[in-house]
């Protein structure tokens, strides 16, 4: 499975990536907002496509078909890296159809349901992203729509990447890897929480104790 991380603080993307931790950025219009301050969200979005060697999602803010088209060929043009990301409405889908048949790559966010996974595939997407954290927030199992959709999706050959988001904490990610999710996107708290384990710190800190009383060098 792999990992993005969801954010748009280069910062974090750089330490991230420097430690080999992440497969590639996934962004959104208000991960943007909360970071961009004065400047120009698209130069953000180079800067971060060329620290990460992998897809870098960056959303159109338009609601219209034809506004999300010229959008996303805006984001698509600024670095190969990107992966246009449009809403799971219809005119989400048509833009969608439209720029794969360009040759971009699209990811459909905001989908809750298998239904909407299944029409984002047939739209041809290249990610789907079901939100798994907002579904658990109404009181439904967002994992459920993962192993709905990962179902659907073999069942019928469906190429389409189960890109699982709106991950809260390290046990979402377990659940992701657990029904074949191909992608989970994890803000930088829970990347740098996947790295820890109680028993990894007294374990090392116990041998570096041990080793000490030898009281020889390396
Ligand atoms: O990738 C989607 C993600 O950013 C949404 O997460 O926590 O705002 O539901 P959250």
């Amino acid at each position: 499975m792999k990992i993005f991380v969801d954010t748009a603080d280069l910062t974090e993307i750089r330490r991230a990536t420097e430690a080999g931790l992440i497969d590639g950025v996934t962004t959104n219009p208000s991960l943007l907002s909360a970071v961009a301050g004065d400047d120009d969200p698209k130069e953000l979005l180079r800067e971060i496509a060329e620290t990460v060697n992998g897809p870098v999602s960056a959303e159109v803010v338009a609601v219209e078909s034809g506004a999300m088209l010229v959008q996303g060929r805006r984001l698509a043009a600024i670095h190969d890296h990107i992966v246009v990301k449009v809403p799971m409405t219809e005119d989400g889908l048509r833009a969608c159809r439209c720029l794969r048949a360009e040759g971009i790559r699209v990811n459909v966010t905001l989908c809750f349901s298998a239904p909407q996974a299944l029409l984002a595939a047939k739209a041809g997407a290249t990610y789907m992203s079901p939100f798994v954290g907002r579904l658990d927030d109404i009181g439904e199992s967002g994992m459920e729509i993962v192993s709905q959709v990962r179902q659907v999706y073999d069942r019928y050959g469906i190429e389409t990447e189960v890109l699982a988001a709106s991950l809260r904490h390290p046990r979402h990610v377990i659940e992701a890897m657990m029904l074949g999710a191909d992608v989970a996107t994890v803000p930088p708290k829970v990347l740098f929480q996947l790295l820890r384990h109680p028993l990894t710190d007294t374990g090392l800190e116990n041998f570096l104790k041990d080793w000490r009383k030898l009281g020889r060098a390396l």
